[in-house]
């Protein structure tokens, strides 16, 4: 289900805890959709515009399941023969193993892909010392639940420093999906891949000067879940 309606977060969460637990869906079939449809637009942007969504794709994940879709969008690029490499702000022994994102990582990483931890401050230097390259980011989601602090602070702020192109996934970090409200930082993205439906914050307070050209990518979500929504909305 795409819409180009602007959704609350809360309710995009909600048809997710739908499609999982009502109609049997596992979230990993959801987190697959979500990451191979935001790698399908990045590699048609990088043929259409190499010299600005040029590779390598230098993908920063974070703890929850943005940094999931990161995963399946760093495997899918991957296999389409673009360099890639991860970086992540968090110890990933932390991340459950079990979780969705866990399993995706553990996937990338048989696969010989690059996976790094840097310190907050190291991100700026690696990001300068590269030469041409296309970030995306997919630190915090629907998830970000209070202001950045390091290290997603200096990596966001290396991000929005950086000069490089910006793709983010779903929402800019430090963007919050409710209210458009910057919560200590965020990076302008060059473009966003938004997952099911754009969430408000996208569209107002500092949402658009953030969001680029947003891009709504159907992650396999019932329709039948939205046709009730409405219907009980009357
Ligand atoms: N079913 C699916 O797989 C599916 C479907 C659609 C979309 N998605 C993706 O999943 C995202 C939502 O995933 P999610 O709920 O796991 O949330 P998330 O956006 O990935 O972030 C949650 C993680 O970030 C941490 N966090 C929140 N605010 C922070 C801050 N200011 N500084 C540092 N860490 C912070 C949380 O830690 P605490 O717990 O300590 O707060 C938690 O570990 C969406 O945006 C979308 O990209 C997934």
């Amino acid at each position: 289900m795409a819409s180009v309606r602007p959704e609350k977060p809360e309710t995009v969460r909600e048809w997710d805890r739908l499609a999982i637990e009502e109609y049997g869906i596992p979230g990993i079939v959801l987190m697959e959709n979500a990451g191979a449809g935001a790698a399908a637009i990045i590699s048609r942007l990088s043929h259409e515009d190499p010299e600005r969504y040029a590779p390598p794709f230098v993908i920063l994940c974070g703890p929850g399941n943005n940094g999931g879709d990161g995963y399946v969008v760093a495997r899918h690029l991957f296999n389409s023969g673009f360099p890639v490499e991860v970086y992540l702000p968090f110890n990933p022994g932390v991340q459950e193993e079990e979780s969705d994102a866990g399993i995706n990582l553990a996937v990338i990483r048989k696969m010989g892909i690059t996976v790094e931890t840097p310190g907050p401050g190291e991100l700026g230097r690696i990001l300068q010392q590269k030469g041409t390259c296309t970030i995306i980011d997919g630190l915090l989601g629907t998830g970000l639940s209070r202001p950045l602090q390091d290290p997603y602070l200096a990596w966001v702020g290396a991000t929005a420093e950086s000069g490089q192109a910006v793709i983010a996934l779903d929402i800019p970090s430090g963007l919050d999906a409710g209210s458009g409200e910057i919560l200590g930082r965020c990076a302008a993205a060059d473009h966003t891949i938004t997952f099911a439906a754009p969430k408000t914050g996208l569209c107002q307070g500092s949402g658009p000067d953030f969001t680029g050209r947003l891009h709504v990518v159907k992650i396999g979500i019932p329709q039948n879940i939205r046709e009730n929504q409405e219907k009980h909305q009357g």
